[in-house]
This record gives C-alpha cells, structure tokens and sequence, in this order.
C-alpha cells in the first residue's frame, strides 16, 4: 500500500478560534450571558500564614448591602475536604488557617463590586502558631506533605570520594505564578432535581464534576461541567480551578440563583498555587574531562500547605534530574516540603523544568572549574545510543537523537565561532558583557500516573456531512482543538470547515483525565480517530451492501466517497444515503496509551511513552554595573516528529520558551517575614513583554518522526519548549562567568534578575566561591536522617489544632 499524502494533517492552518479571537468574539466563561437573577461571589481571605481562628464575625458582612448569602465550612453539606491527591484542604478553614491568603468564606451579592466590599467587613480574631516559611526552616522540621522518595544506584559515597574530582554547591530556584491572562471564573446555575450546570475555566471539567458532586454529597450525574475555552490555563487550572467553581456551586445550592466567582487578579495570586520553587544541594564526583563518575541531589520542594498535585510534580522532578546524560551512578533525595504558604500546583513542565535545572548548573559547574567549554562537557555525558542508555528510573532511552540534533543546532546556530566572538566581545569591553550557551532537553511524555493515559471522543456526523468532535481536552490556547478536527477531517476525507469541536462537556465524555502533560493531542486526538475510524467502518460496510463495493476499494477523500466506477459521491450525499439505510452516523472513541507502565513505590518501570529532544542556543549581554540583561539571540532547535500544525507548533516553542526565560530571568515570587506574597500584581511581578523578546528568534524543527505510533508520528508540543530557556539562564551566568579567574563557578540563584546578576558580580569579584569544597553537604547522611519516620505527617483531612 502506498503512502498517501495527508490533505488536512500537518499543513500550518490558523487555530479554529483565531477569528473569533482576533474579533473579541471568542467566549469565555465570563462571556456567557448571564440570568438576570445572577448573584456574584468574592471569597474572605486568611490575613495569616498559620493560626488558629478564635473567632470569625460575619454578621457585618451578612448586613452589608446587597449581600444575599454567606458561606462558611459549617454550610458545606457534603464532604468538607477536597484535593486532587488526597482530600486535605477544607472548602474553607477549619478552625485554623494554613497560609495567608486561604479561603475562609464565600459571599454572594447582587453585584461583583458589593460581595467584595462585603467581604472586607469581616471580624476575624487570630491566635498565631508558628509557621513554616521556608524550605530550609521545612527541611530542618522534617515539614512535609507527603513522604520523601529517595533512588539510588551505586557506592555512590565512595564514588564520591574516589573523584578524582569533587565538589559540591546549592542553587535556589524561585517559582512562577502561571498568570493565564483569563483569571480564575466559574459560574454555577441550579437545574430542576438537584441538577448543577457549572461552566468552569478548567483543564479539568471531571474533577471539578467530582469535587462539586463530593461537596454537595450529591451523585456525579446530577453535576454537569462545561468548558468552551480558557485564556491560558498553563497549569494553574489543572486543579485549583476548584476552590473558585466549589464557591459557585455551593453558593447557587445556597441561594437557588445563579452565581459566577471571577477573581480579581491580586486574590487569585493570594489563593492559587505556582510553579514549586526549590532548593536543591549536590555533590559530584567527575573526570578530568567531565566524565560525571557519581551524583547526589537533594531536591527541596517548596510544595505550600496541601499536597496538591505536589507527589507527581516532586517525582517529574526527579525523572527529569539526568535531562540528556547517563547518570551511572546517582542518589536522588526528594523531599516534598509543607510550608504555610499556596499550595503549589502545575506549571508547564510539571517539575521537569526545576529537574533538568539541577542538573544543566552541575555540568555547568563541571566546565568552569575544568577550563572547558559547557559544551563539549555535555556531549561527553549524553545518553548513549545503544549502551549507557537506561535512566535512573531504569527506563531504555531507545528514541535518542540528541547527539544530532545537538550538532545541528551547534552548526545552524555557530556556536563554535559566537563563542569566540563572544570571548573577544568581553577582552574589549569593561562594563557590557556577553554570555553564549546551548543546552538540550529531553522531556518524558505522558501522565506519570499511568491510569491518567486515557481519553475518550464522542463523534456526530449529521446528514448534511458536517461533523461535531467533542473529546475530554480542554482548549487553553494551544490548539488542541484545531489539531483535532484536523485529524478528523483527515480521516473522514472533508473539509475543516466541515468539522467543529464542541464545548468540553462531561455529560457527553466522561472520566477524563485534565488536559496536561502535553498529552493533550497525543490522547484525545488518538480516541477522535477511533471514533472517525468507527463511523468510516459502518460507512464501508455500507457501501459494500448497498453498491457492491470491495470495502478495500473505497476512499473518503476531498469530500468525496469513491469507490471505482461504483460511486462517486459527494460526502454530504453518501452520509445522506447511508442515514436513510439506518446507518449509524456517530461514535464514541476511546484511546490509551500502550507499553507505559511505573511503580510508584520505586520510582521505577516505564513512565514515558516516548522523550522529545529539543536544544537552545542562546545569547545575551550583561550590564556589570546595573545587573541587567538582555536576550539578544536564541536558537531553538525542537523535535515535533512529524506536525500536526506547524504554525500552531511553532507558536508553542515560541511561548514556551518565552515563558521559561521569564521563569529564570525576571519572574520574582518574594514573601514577607509573616508570609505575605508582596508580587501579587502585575505592578511588582514582572512577566516578560515583547520587548523581552530577542530580536533574532530562530526556531526550527527537527525533522523526525515519531518512532512510536503516536497520532500521526507527531510529538507532545506543551512544555517541552519551556526548559530550553535554562540557555538564557547559563548564559546570563556565562556572561558573568568572564569577569572571574578561571575555574571559579559562578553563584547565581534563579531568577537572575539584576540584584543576583549583581551580588554574583560581587562574589566572583571577591574570588569566593559559594560551592565550597566538601563538608557541608552528606547526602548519605541527610537521607537517612529523611528517611527517619516522621511523626507529625498532617493525613488527610487533618483540620483542627
Ligand atoms: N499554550 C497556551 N497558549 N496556553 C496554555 O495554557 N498550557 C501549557 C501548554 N501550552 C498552555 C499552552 C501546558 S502547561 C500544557 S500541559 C499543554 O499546553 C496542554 O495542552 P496539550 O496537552 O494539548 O499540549
Ligand atoms: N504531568 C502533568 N500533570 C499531571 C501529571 C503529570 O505527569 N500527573 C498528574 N497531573
Ligand atoms: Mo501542564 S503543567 O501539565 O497543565
């Protein structure tokens, strides 16, 4: 059989929505018209990182003007605790707080401005407790929300100890709050018998269906949960769309009347979790050419007051801690810290960002203090193709091009003779300094919780040949949808204008998983097919029967059905005939990914359906005097396998990269001493704007398909692109790296913003280096110290003191 040539998959089309956003047409939750009776809710908030609650005085509140209800834990009339993990968070406190900024009640008022009047007249009276504030105060308390994992394979101690070189250092790493720029909004409406329409900006629809089901103690049937698109969910609605659409619903069960929850952009800052900022502590053992012999890592997650989604980020973490090397022999602490702070949620790359960090700042580390370019280092340590290949999760890497790719973009970028520029740049220049490096990725695709591989579709076609997808995704920005409805018009042989996808809806799919870890397109593209695939099959099977037809013969394309000289058929008119032969014209489909399988307990098995491989080369230029910087070129080299949507793909580098170098260079989550966030604005908490963007911006994509079956031999495009800003982060540090004496490592914590970028001046100046030689950090010590039971572990639902 030859292979045809796609007529839909893999052609730059414009994102379905694009007019509609382009217009101000495009709808979201906020968008929907409301009922005249719709009441609008703003959430009390704790004013305290850790205390108990002696008293909560509302009645000024229940009085205020326009208020028409107010709600606290006590109103909850199912389950009071929820949480994606396990349920350890009250829908409100419960008799203490756990950070500053936790929902304590919930009002509903006739307008948006009144509730949040209303809710400022609240007497609250506090008995403080000690809290935990940061990652080395949680370390040092053994504060954890779950336990910590440790992996190891090796005599690493005495790897350690047989060099021949060896050093050890630490590197703090900030967050980043995902700002979607649509905030947090849910909108709930009561039905006749209990029934609770919620619409819901949510990666999630079936768990914010489970939640309100679980809340309300009402059955999953009677809540239904839509979502037509978001404005960015970026992780941050993956689960902590809840507390928003859990204050609806309770509001409009409290009050019969329709209730929509829109943060104000400050409270969903206080509210919601970020992206886990950590600490981490190493120890590396490593030959003359920066062969790594042996690695320790202590990873400090600063996971806030709840579990959240922390487990799985936390082991993201760890299965990305060997990025593109063969780690021979390693030793991986993770600890999952409790702080009295948001709970921190996803954010776009899930922990492998924070994991493949850790690892890029060693070998950084490896290079300076050897006199080689970070570069070749890397090389030196890549995945083999066929030996040194297994991965600390005992994983075959059996899809590496990392070395070809990585020549690629060294030949397509000229990094050999930048560098040199780059060199000559800083021997004539005092003040301005410039910094070059490349740095590849390699990114796990699938859920690591393996059950979370699914997804389902349920396709119609209609009589007239138009076709209406809906799959379990949610549409964030990304082009799920677009890439969806190419692929069924790929399959059914129609135009994509003859193709819409609908609003996600868990009354027509259920069980879904949320749209995440990039499987967006790879699970509910793959079960869209299977429907497709069904319908076609009883179309076939029809034409068999009723024109005589060899089923092999009948081809569905350009909106046609032929079938030799037997028929010629316009889609709409075949689909037409086969309607009027009681054919069924629509299906469900159903999708799960194979092979993948992982133990939790051991960290151990295979996670990853397949990696992909992407690097960046990036360029930039340091002011020594103010500390600030500028990306002035970045080269981006990305596996997509074969593309669904090169523009769309194209787009997600683009904004992924983007985000990334705003993660690392100018994103700054900073607390006060009593817990308060200080940056909870655009005012103080600086993400990048387009004048951020490099003036050269070279994206390319790696040609390869997919060595799995993957939908169309394409690969995930979500997060994979945000780690290849590390480039810009190491060299920032490269740039400052140039005013040191050779074999000093710079030490520079993220996000450099110009206060680091100077204090790492500073350091360097004075000679010192921060990675001292030994004897701070054990790992063999601290892990069985971590190890130790821990008495005070909070279980679920542990509410009062
Ligand atoms: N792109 C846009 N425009 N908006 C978003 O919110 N989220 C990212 C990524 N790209 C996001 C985005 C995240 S965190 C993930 S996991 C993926 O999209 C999810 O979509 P996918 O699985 O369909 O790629
Ligand atoms: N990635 C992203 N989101 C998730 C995951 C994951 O591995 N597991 C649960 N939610
Ligand atoms: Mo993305 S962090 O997996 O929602």
């Amino acid at each position: 059989m030859s292979v045809k040539a796609y007529q839909t998959v893999g052609k730059s089309l414009p994102h379905e929505s694009a007019h509609l956003h382009v217009m101000g047409s495009a709808q979201y939750t906020d968008d929907i018209p409301e009922f005249a009776s719709t009441l609008h809710a703003a959430i009390g908030m704790s004013a305290r990182a850790h205390a108990r609650i002696v008293s909560m005085d509302l009645s000024a509140v229940a009085s205020a003007p326009g208020v028409v209800a107010v709600v606290t834990l006590d109103d909850v009339p199912g389950e009071k605790y929820h949480g994606p993990y396990q349920d350890d968070e009250p829908v409100f406190a419960d008799g203490k707080v756990e950070y500053l900024g936790q929902p304590m009640f919930a009002v509903a008022a006739t307008s948006h401005d009144l509730a949040r009047r209303a809710v400022s007249l609240a007497k609250i009276e506090y008995e403080d407790l000690d809290p935990v504030l940061t990652v080395e105060e949680g370390a040092a308390r053994k504060s954890y929300v779950l336990p910590p994992v440790h992996i190891s394979k090796g005599n690493v101690p005495s790897l350690l100890e047989q060099g021949p070189n060896r050093h050890q250092g630490e590197l703090h790493c900030g967050g980043q709050e995902q700002f979607y720029l649509e905030g947090q909004v849910a909108y709930a409406m009561l039905g006749e018998n209990n029934e609770i329409q919620l619409y819901s900006s949510t990666q999630h629809p079936s768990e914010m269906q489970a939640m309100v089901a679980h809340i309300l103690g009402q059955p999953a049937h009677t809540v239904k949960v839509q979502c037509r698109r978001m404005g960015g969910g970026f992780g941050g609605k993956e689960s902590q769309s809840w507390p928003f659409a859990a204050a609806a619903a309770l509001l409009a069960k409290r009050t019969g009347r329709p209730v929509k929850v829109r943060a104000d952009r400050d409270d969903d800052f206080m509210i919601t979790g970020k992206r886990h900022d950590f600490r981490v502590l190493y120890d590396v053992a490593y030959t003359d050419d920066g062969l790594i012999k042996a690695v320790a890592f202590e990873q400090q997650l600063r996971c806030g007051f709840s579990a959240d989604l922390s487990g799985a980020v936390a082991d993201r973490q760890v299965f990305h801690s060997d990025n593109a090397y063969y780690l021979e022999a390693f030793d991986i602490l993770s600890l999952r810290i409790k702080t009295n702070s948001q709970s921190n949620t996803a954010f776009r790359g899930f922990g492998g960002p924070q994991g493949i960090l850790c690892i890029e700042y060693v070998i950084d580390d490896i290079a300076r203090r050897l006199g080689k370019d970070p570069l070749d280092v890397r090389k030196l340590n890549f995945y083999g193709r066929t030996e040194r290949n297994v991965t600390p999760y005992q994983m075959v890497v059996e899809d590496n091009v990392v070395h070809e790719l990585v020549d690629q973009l060294e030949a397509s970028s000229k990094y050999r003779e930048r560098r040199k520029q780059v060199d000559q740049f800083n021997a004539q220049n005092r003040i301005l300094k410039k910094g070059l490096a490349l740095v590849p990725v390699k990114f796990g695709i699938s859920f690591t919780a393996t059950f979370l591989n699914q997804a389902g579709a349920l396709l119609h076609v209609y009589t007239d040949g138009s076709a209406l997808i809906n799959h379990g995704g949610t549409e964030m920005g990304q082009g799920l949808n677009t890439k969806v409805a190419q692929v069924v018009a790929e399959e059914l042989g129609i135009d994509m204008d003859r193709v819409r996808v609908s609003s996600t809806d868990t009354s027509k799919v259920p069980n879904t998983s949320a749209t995440a870890a990039s499987t967006g397109t790879d699970l509910n593209g793959k079960a869209a097919q299977d429907a497709a695939r069904k319908i076609k099959a009883a179309l076939v099977e029809f034409a068999a029967d009723h024109y005589g037809c060899d089923a092999h013969d009948i081809v569905f394309r350009s909106n046609q059905v032929v079938c030799g000289d037997r028929i010629t058929l316009s889609f709409a008119d075949f689909v037409q005939k086969a309607y009027m032969a009681r054919v069924p014209l629509w299906s469900s489909g159903f999708y799960k990914t194979p092979k993948i399988h992982y133990d939790l307990k051991t960290l151990t098995g295979r996670p990853f359906y397949y990696f992909v491989y992407a690097a960046a080369c990036a360029e930039v230029i340091i002011d020594t005097l103010t500390g600030e910087n500028r990306l002035v070129r970045a080269d981006i080299l990305y596996d997509a396998g074969r593309s669904i949507n090169p523009a769309v793909d194209l787009g997600q580098v683009e904004g992924g990269f983007i985000q990334g170098v705003g993660w690392l260079t100018t994103e700054e989550l900073w607390w006060d001493a009593k817990g308060k966030l200080m940056t909870h604005a655009p005012s103080t908490y600086k993400i990048p704007s387009v004048s951020d963007c490099p003036e050269a911006l070279h994206v390319e994509f790696f040609e390869n398909g997919n060595t799995e079956n993957n939908i169309f031999q394409s690969k995930a495009m979500g997060e994979p692109p945000l780690p290849t800003a590390i480039s810009v982060f190491l060299a920032i540090r490269d740039a400052i790296a140039s005013t040191a004496a050779p074999g000093v490592t710079v030490p520079l914590d993220a996000p450099a913003t110009a206060e680091r970028v100077l204090w790492a001046l500073d350091k360097v100046k004075e000679g010192s280096e921060l990675c001292a030689d030994m004897a701070a950090f054990d790992a063999d010590a601290n892990v069985a110290a971590a190890l130790e039971p821990v008495m005070s572990m909070p279980g679920p639902g542990a509410g009062n003191v």
